[in-house]
């Protein structure tokens, strides 16, 4: 069926560039293990001469699919949380031409750069004549052929299909590339520590997750809630948990689960609840207590 020829196709593009395992036991975990590497390596290259001095993101329209368009959403909800005014994140399969009504750019994520609904909506864009710059990870793609501004997201062939380090770069080059230009310069500081952040959570993770794929390994369907920034992590969370691991796991918004979703917790139901140290965790924790009331399973990742 079509998806299939699709992972094939996708296998073929990034063939001969990445074919060592390098003693990991499959090209996912070499992948995720690769992800502080990667991001050194777009902050060492990050074309500056590429940036405009300000971009106006509340005119600007992003488009992507899958963990491209979860990656802009991150990214939009990273702006407001720096408390300026956020880009429209679309579904790029979506786009019709009134979403680019008033827009003064379209900014395209992906990681092939051959994503035909992604290209059809920037196809559309330069149609209605508008700028249009992307992010995407390989190099001569047609994405970057017909796109007038291209920001290399150097995170290397992604063998296993699931963009891995490509979520995060996608998420950091984008904070380079359109926040205001002197934003993005303090930013670029804070991002370099990032590897760092990222190698110890990863050691941290063999260690602590392990314990949670014994209990989960079984599991066919899975919540994984999430408030604020963590309700797009989730997201893309529950979109690797169905390719990957082909469990049904589903994202729902930890205040919005109260509205309708608890009902279908009972007895032993997985819940994977993120949790940050913000001004929602009182309210998250009121939540936790309600799952644990209702006997789920509730596996936690707090910060
Ligand atoms: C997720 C995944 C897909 C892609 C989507 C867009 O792991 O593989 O959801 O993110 O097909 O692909 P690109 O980024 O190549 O446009």
């Amino acid at each position: 069926d079509g998806e299939m020829v699709c992972l094939s196709l996708k296998r073929r593009m990034n063939s001969g560039l990445a074919s060592e395992k390098s003693g990991y036991q499959h090209f996912m975990l070499k992948e995720i293990f690769e992800q502080p590497t990667a991001i050194r390596r777009l902050l060492d290259r990050f074309d500056w001469s590429l940036r405009s001095d300000y971009v106006d993101l509340s005119a600007t329209k992003i488009v992507g699919m899958g963990s491209a368009f979860y990656a802009a959403q991150c990214f939009a909800g990273l702006c407001k949380v720096l408390d300026i005014a956020p880009p429209q994140v679309l579904l790029a399969a979506d786009c019709v031409p009134i979403d680019f009504d008033r827009a003064e750019v379209c900014v395209a994520v992906s990681q092939s750069g051959e994503t035909f609904d992604t290209l059809a909506a920037v196809r559309l864009a330069k149609k209605l004549d508008l700028p249009v710059m992307s992010f995407v990870n390989r190099e001569g793609s047609a994405l970057g052929q017909i796109s007038d501004a291209v920001f290399l997201l150097y995170a290397g062939p992604e063998r296993a299909v699931a963009s891995t380090k490509s979520f995060v770069a996608q998420v950091v080059c984008l904070c380079l590339g359109l926040l205001p230009l002197s934003v993005a310069r303090r930013m670029f500081s804070v991002l370099a520590e990032l590897p760092v952040l990222i190698e110890s959570l990863l050691f941290a993770a063999e260690k602590n997750i392990r314990p949670w794929i014994a209990l989960l390994k079984s599991e066919q369907h899975l919540y994984i809630l999430g408030r604020g920034m963590l309700s797009l992590i989730a997201a893309e969370m529950a979109l690797k948990c169905k390719e990957v691991a082909y469990v049904h796991a589903e994202a729902i918004h930890a205040a919005d689960f109260k509205h309708g979703p608890l009902a279908l917790v009972e007895q032993g139901t997985p819940v994977i609840m993120l949790l940050a140290d913000d001004m929602w965790l009182e309210h998250n924790l009121l939540t936790l207590h309600e799952l644990h009331g209702r006997g789920a399973q509730v596996f936690v990742a707090a910060e």
